[in-house]
C-alpha cells in the first residue's frame, strides 16, 4: 500500500522553509558530521583527492569544512538561493576548489553528463520531495555521475514510525509530558500510524520544522528495489546510530529514524 498520495509534499518541495532566515541560521550554524559521513570519511580515505565531488541540498554548509578540504573540486548546490547565499559568504574565499550555485536536484542540467566521482545528498534532504520527484533526483544523479561513481544519500526509515507514535514511560516526569504531548500532535497530524508499517513509502508530518514540512519514510527493502529500477548496484545500508553498515534485516529491525545508503553507477 503506498501512502505517499495522502500527504504528499507539494510540486516547490517546501522550498519557502529552506527560504526562512530562521531555517538558514540554523543549518549554517551547524559543522558537525554524522556517524556515517564519518565512516565514509574513513572508507574513501585514499581516494578523496582525485574525486570531484558534488554536494547536493548543501544546506548553510554543515559538511563542507570537512569535505572541501579533502577533494580535487566540491560543488555545492542548493535549490534555496538563500543558503546558496549562506555558503558563499561562509566559504567561498577559504576553499579556492569549492562552488556554490543555486540548482534544484530535479534538474541539474548545469552539469554536463558524466562528470562528478562523487555525489552526497545529505541529512534527508531528498525527502521533502513527492515520491515521483524522488525518482527525477536519482536520474539526474545517475546522468551526471562518471562510471564508477559513488552516491551517498539518506532517507527516513519507516521503521522507525511505531517507535515515534507511541509513548514509551520515562521518569523524568517533564521529558514525559513532553513526549506524550509530541505524540498526540504526530496522531491528530497523521492518519493512523498502523496504516504507514506496511506501507511501502509514506509522507508524514513529523513535526519537522514545526509540522511544514511532510517528511518520506521509506522501507528500506523497497529503497534497494527502487535504486536497483534507477541502475545503481554495490548498495550497503549505514545505520545513523552507530555509523556501522547494517545489514537489510538489521534495518528492517532498527528504530534508527533515517539511514544512509552508499551505491554505486557503472556505466
Ligand atoms: C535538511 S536540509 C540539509 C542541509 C545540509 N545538507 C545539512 O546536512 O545540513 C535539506 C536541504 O536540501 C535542500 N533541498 C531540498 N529539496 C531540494 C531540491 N529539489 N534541490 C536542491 N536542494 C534541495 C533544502 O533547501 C535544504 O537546504
Amino acid at each position: 500500500m503506498k501512502l505517499g498520495s495522502l500527504y504528499n509534499s507539494t510540486a516547490s518541495g517546501h522550498r519557502d522553509v529552506f527560504e526562512d532566515v530562521h531555517v538558514v541560521k540554523d543549518y549554517a550554524d551547524a559543522s558537525y558530521l554524522m556517524k556515517p559521513e564519518e565512516s565514509i570519511l574513513k572508507l574513501f580515505s585514499d581516494e578523496w583527492k582525485s574525486f570531484r565531488m558534488l554536494d547536493i541540498g548543501v544546506g548553510g554548509g554543515r559538511t563542507v569544512s570537512s569535505f572541501a578540504p579533502l577533494v580535487r573540486e566540491y560543488h555545492g548546490v542548493d535549490f534555496s538561493e538563500s543558503m546558496i547565499v549562506a555558503c558563499r559568504d561562509k566559504f567561498e574565499t577559504s576553499f579556492s576548489n569549492a562552488s556554490f550555485n543555486v540548482c534544484d536536484a530535479r534538474q541539474m542540467s548545469i552539469y554536463p553528463a558524466k562528470h562528478f566521482d562523487f555525489i552526497m545528498f545529505s541529512f534527508n534532504g531528498i525527502d521533502t520531495m513527492t515520491f515521483a520527484d524522488r525518482s527525477a533526483v536519482f536520474n539526474e544523479v545517475v546522468r551526471v555521475s562518471k562510471p564508477g561513481c559513488r552516491f551517498f544519500f539518506s532517507t527516513h526509515n519507516i521503521h522507525t514510525v511505531p517507535c515515534m507514535f507511541n509513548i514509551r514511560m520515562s521518569w523524568v516526569i517533564r521529558m514525559h509530558l513532553s513526549k506524550i504531548r509530541e505524540v498526540l500532535l504526530l496522531r491528530r497530524m497523521n492518519p493512523a500510524w498502523r496504516s504507514f508499517v506496511s506501507a511501502s513509502y509514506a509522507h508524514i508530518l513529523d513535526g519537522a520544522h514545526d509540522f511544514r514540512v511532510s517528511v518520506c519514510y521509506v522501507r528500506p527493502d523497497e529503497q534497494l528495489k527502487e535504486l536497483e529500477r534507477h541502475g545503481f548496484s554495490d548498495i550497503t545500508i549505514y545505520s545513523l546510530v552507530t555509523g556501522n553498515m547494517i545489514s537489510i534485516s538489521q534495518a528492517a529491525g532498527s528504530c534508527d529514524p533515517w539511514l544512509y545508503y552508499l551505491c554505486s553507477i557503472q556505466k
